[in-house]
């Protein structure tokens, strides 16, 4: 960005797309499956690229990217280091909320709800699927750990494939997936005039979802 550029002075009009409580599933998890395959249509990079925020034991917040890894009835999963901040912060706190940006659609989900453990199992299953050096990283890296140097992880990195040698990589103990199960989940339409569509689903009584349109 040159010294001049003025930032506020950025501004995009949307006008693609419209969004209508008519028009959408009768259960989040399907309307997102529906935009989530227009997204891969339209070719948007790493579609499954999400923001999740968690909340630490004093209530303050922290975000970051992870990919989701699969959607279904229990809800968007992906995986990650139990030991790591955001692994620490569930366990102590298990509300979580994902932010999905589709630029190429003007589209964006939001959803909250709460965090549960995959099994090791499921999570087993999965890792052994990933490439060998990331598997090899995940042995490797302590993450949100503080390390004095690049050199640290590369050494222990190199302690690892000797470790393993030919042999397979496992999961660690430390490494898994979360499943987050929604409560609340909402489809945002970029439109004209910043005047937005807005469709939510709030999980009530009876496990019912409950379909509102919200003012940009
Ligand atoms: C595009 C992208 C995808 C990422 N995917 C993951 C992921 O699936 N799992 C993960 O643990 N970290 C992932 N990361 C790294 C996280 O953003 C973060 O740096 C890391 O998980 C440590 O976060 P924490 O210290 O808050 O626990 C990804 C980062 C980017 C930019």
């Amino acid at each position: 960005m040159s010294k001049g550029t003025d930032i506020a002075a950025l501004r995009q009009e949307y006008q693609r797309l419209s969004l209508d409580v008519h028009d959408v599933a009768s259960d989040p998890l399907t309307q997102f499956s529906t935009w989530f395959q227009e997204a891969l249509e339209v070719e948007v990079r790493e579609p499954n690229a999400m923001t999740l925020a968690t909340v630490d034991s004093e209530g303050k917040p922290a975000a970051r990217i992870v990919l989701l890894k699969g959607v279904d009835e229990r809800g968007f999963s992906f995986y990650t280091n139990h030991e790591s901040r955001k692994g620490v912060e569930l366990a102590a706190n298990p509300s979580a909320a994902l932010v999905f940006h589709w630029m190429a659609l003007e589209r964006q989900v939001r959803v909250e709800g709460t965090a549960t453990k995959l099994d090791h199992e499921e999570a087993s299953a999965y890792f052994v699927q990933r490439p060998r050096g990331s598997r090899l990283g995940a042995w490797a890296s302590p993450q949100s750990r503080m390390i004095a140097s690049r050199e640290v992880l590369e050494e222990r990195l190199v302690e690892i494939e000797k470790r393993f040698g030919e042999r397979d990589v496992p999961c660690p103990s430390h490494w898994g997936g979360y499943v987050i199960s929604p409560s609340r989940v909402e489809f945002w339409q970029g439109r004209p005039s910043r005047l937005h569509d807005r469709v939510v689903y709030e999980l009530g009584a009876s496990n019912r979802w409950k379909v509102s349109r919200l003012a940009p």
